[in-house]
């Protein structure tokens, strides 16, 4: 996969241009300084050590059922809430691995509620970025901040951003910033080059009250036997065209493999009411160029 960069304003060359439409996939090094890095892994770890685990205790219990948990996801689109990792709790909610090595993930509108991450997310170079890669009046949807502890930092499986931030047309491009070195070790982020433009094979949304994966008919059939590694140092920006199969693997590793990603829809696409993600109309999106 060849690599670029981008000028200080985030314009990028033609051969930058052409590789994303090829490959679905744009890989930008240096995006971001190993200092803005720490910066935004020291958020991070700030929003865990504030977060009460008595909540998370009263959520993930395997004793609650799943409706607790189920609920917690599904309300958290215009919400900064915390995902832990299978088996960090036991049956009575007792956190069983240390804290800051328990959780998965955190979700899913730190771009709109924390200072630190929005003034990360609305910086200008990511529009200038977006609107070259034909991402018109781009609207910040979502933004997670994923953590991949080591040794337990699970499994993310085959699967298309779109499926999940579905739009008609699809319109849905991830950003992916690497915060700290990403290597097949700890479980960088592979995909199958080119396969973006063959549509979605799935979709994940609301069927009769609950959330349901779905086969979309005459979805696609992905060679993974095409799969490639994409390891990348901390401040690479990997973006991730919607259609674009990805996976990652458990990081088995003594090291983690923080990532922050925000994914960007079209403002000109519609947005279905079935989609999981949804916001409180106080709360508008929000254009990622103002
Ligand atoms: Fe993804």
């Amino acid at each position: 996969m060849k690599r670029f960069e981008t000028d200080p304003q985030g314009l990028v060359g033609p051969d930058a241009i052409k590789s994303w439409e090829r490959m679905g996939c744009l890989v930008v090094e240096n995006f971001i300084s190993k200092q803005t890095c720490g910066s935004l892994i020291q958020a991070a770890d700030r929003l865990v050590s504030e977060f009460d685990m008595a909540e998370a205790a009263t959520i993930f219990s395997t004793k609650t059922a799943k409706h607790a948990a189920s609920e917690y996801f599904e309300n958290s689109g215009d919400k900064i809430r915390f995902f832990f990792e299978e088996d960090a709790f036991d049956e009575s909610g007792k956190l069983v691995v240390e804290k800051s090595r328990a959780i998965n993930k955190i979700g899913h509108a730190l771009h709109d509620l924390d200072p630190d991450f929005e003034a990360f997310s609305y910086q200008p170079r990511l529009g200038m970025l977006a609107e070259q890669l034909g991402l018109k009046d781009a609207l910040l949807l979502q933004s997670m901040l994923i953590f991949k502890q080591p040794g337990i930092g699970g499994e993310v499986t085959w699967h298309q951003d779109g499926s999940f931030l579905y739009t008609v047309p699809q319109s849905v491009v991830g950003f992916w910033v690497a915060l700290e070195d990403a290597t097949l070790e700890n479980g960088c982020l592979w995909i199958l080059p080119g396969q973006h433009a063959q549509g979605l094979q799935k979709r994940f949304h609301r069927v009769n009250g609950t959330l349901q994966t779905v086969d979309l008919p005459d979805g696609p059939r992905f060679d993974e036997s095409a799969a490639i590694p994409l390891e990348v140092s901390a401040g690479t920006l990997v973006v991730l065209h919607g259609g674009l199969p990805h996976y990652s693997a458990t990081n088995l590793s003594s090291r983690s493999r923080y990532a922050y990603t925000l994914h960007a829809i079209s403002g000109q696409a519609h947005y279905p009411e079935d989609n999981w993600l949804q916001r409180g109309e106080d709360m508008p999106l929000r254009r990622l160029r103002p």
